[in-house]
């Protein structure tokens, strides 16, 4: 469990009341229609999935100057009288998302639902007119990306995808130092994200009223196969392929996209991976244990790169878990709030002696190599220069998080569509931790090409649903239960 979500577990009672303070005091309102939203006015926002982080989502976009929030949807009814108390007894509140959409007085949604139903609202919510900030991976299958960035161009509305790190201190100083050439070119990146605990192993609380009653399980399963109403299943998706994106979707997707922003790589061509499920095995159908390894192409902003993520749920050792970009002049360490660079320079003369071929000669060739090597290797060229290490700490009160939306809201009072994290960008992250999952149940390399956006090699059946808005036959995912693989 990352801090963020510990803070609140254990604040979230002192911050409701707080929040519901100071909420009571604006009514609602529904205000005027309005096209544009000029730089003065209130951004108007309702948050779709007002689960864990939907409630991060919101504090954060609420921590940003002149937004209001209006309404809220979610399908369990506890969590809706939870955002009445948190966020102000005046809000909307449905478990039909389309009732948010239609409200004229709602500028912007953020959508907090689990995966399967990213690409769905957000079609929906771009053809409203809604500008959207929807929760990492922008969607759930690579045949669904472009289908969202085709609807985001079309609607002229801005878009952010929520994989907030990006909007870091450390991250920015990460990027400024990749672009200054501080490690020279890169050749291999490395990055993982362990936890050893039930919470972080995504075994999250069920609340003891779970019924038919509390919870809209029909929507819930949306395009997914139909099954009976399962409690463990609605508050633990993530552990179901049907809804979630596994370990890949969930957090290799942050470190994707770090890389991503860090470098200005647009994607790998080649993506394998391997796993297991070894120790969280009560109920999911997801490995808790995944390597991936994704071949970089040279671009006109990187020399090709190997990069290899991992995440360890069951890692009963030390967890250390940080990006480390290693280039052929040092490397660059870091994590959401610190960063560690080292400089570390290879002197021209390769050096003889030691571990090496010279004692092996005869004396007479020795002394001949000797005498070449003086020649060809000047002092100067002998000695490396010394190693920097710089240590950057992001200052206590970055925000990323509210940050992140700070650069939505901004780009949407500008009424530019682009955002840090626009979809083109969020596909692209996105595509390399889906076809990790591809690679994993379909035990295949996947091919990708990173500029057009395209799989080379398509699964011909397994983990594909129609795209959005078409309704789903449900026997397109019957290859999907795979469970383990040795
Ligand atoms: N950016 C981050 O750091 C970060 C962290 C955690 C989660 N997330 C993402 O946020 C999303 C939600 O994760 P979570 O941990 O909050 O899950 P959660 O289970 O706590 O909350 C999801 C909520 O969505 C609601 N929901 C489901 N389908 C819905 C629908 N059709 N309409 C309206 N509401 C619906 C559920 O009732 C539930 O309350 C996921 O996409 C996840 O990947 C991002």
């Amino acid at each position: 469990m990352n801090s963020n979500r510990r803070d609140f577990i254990k604040g979230v009672t002192a911050a409701s009341a707080l929040i519901a303070t100071q909420s009571v005091a604006k009514p609602f309102n529904i205000i005027r229609d309005l096209k544009k939203i000029s730089p003065n006015d209130k951004i108007r926002i309702a948050t779709i999935g007002m689960g864990i982080q939907g409630n991060y989502d919101t504090q954060a976009a609420l921590r940003n100057p002149d937004v209001e929030l209006v309404a809220v949807c979610d399908l369990y009814s506890g969590r809706l009288e939870h955002a009445r108390t948190a966020f102000g007894q005046q809000l909307f509140t449905t478990r039909d998302y389309r009732e948010i959409l239609a409200r004229p007085d709602v500028d912007a949604v953020l959508i907090v639902t689990p995966d399967h139903w990213h690409d769905h609202i957000t079609i929906a919510a771009l053809k409203a007119g809604k500008h959207v900030y929807c929760e990492k991976p922008m969607v759930q299958h690579l045949n669904e990306g472009k289908a969202v960035i085709d609807a985001w161009r079309k609607s002229g509305k801005t878009m952010q995808v929520g994989s907030q790190r990006i909007s870091s201190a450390s991250f920015k100083e990460a990027k400024r130092m990749i672009a200054a050439g501080d490690i020279g070119q890169i050749n291999y990146i490395e990055s993982n994200n362990d936890r050893f605990n039930a919470i972080g192993a995504w075994n999250y609380s069920v609340p003891p009223d779970a019924s038919p009653q509390t919870v809209d399980w029909d929507r819930f399963l949306g395009d997914a196969p139909k099954r009976p109403f399962d409690p463990i299943r609605f508050f633990r998706w993530r552990n179901f392929r049907d809804y979630g994106t596994g370990v890949a979707g969930d957090l290799f997707i942050h470190l994707i996209t770090g890389v991503h922003f860090v470098t200005n790589t647009l994607g790998p061509t080649r993506v394998y991976s391997s796993g297991n499920l070894a120790y969280w095995k009560e109920h999911r159908d997801v490995p808790d244990v995944m390597t991936s390894i994704m071949d970089y192409p040279k671009t006109d902003q990187h020399e090709a790169f190997q990069m290899v993520l991992r995440v360890n749920f069951a890692n009963a050792g030390k967890i250390s878990n940080v990006t480390r970009i290693i280039g052929n002049e040092g490397t660059v360490e870091f994590s959401e709030n610190n960063l560690i660079l080292t400089k570390k320079k290879l002197p021209i003369a390769p050096g003889y002696g030691n571990y090496d071929s010279f004692f092996t000669f005869t004396e007479d060739v020795q002394k001949k190599f000797v005498e070449e090597y003086d020649a060809k290797y000047p002092a100067e060229t002998r000695t490396a220069e010394p190693v920097k290490e710089i240590k950057f700490e992001a200052p206590k009160d970055d925000d990323a998080h509210a940050k992140h939306f700070g650069d939505f809201f901004a780009n949407v009072r500008a009424g530019s569509q682009g955002t840090v994290e626009d979809p083109v960008f969020g596909f692209r992250a996105a595509a390399p931790v889906l076809a990790c999952n591809e690679s994993y149940f379909e035990n295949k390399v996947v091919h990708w090409d990173p500029v057009t956006m395209t799989q080379k090699n398509p699964a011909v059946s397994s983990g594909k649903k129609p795209a959005a808005g078409k309704k789903s036959s449900g026997s397109l995912k019957k290859g999907n239960t795979v469970a383990t693989k040795s």
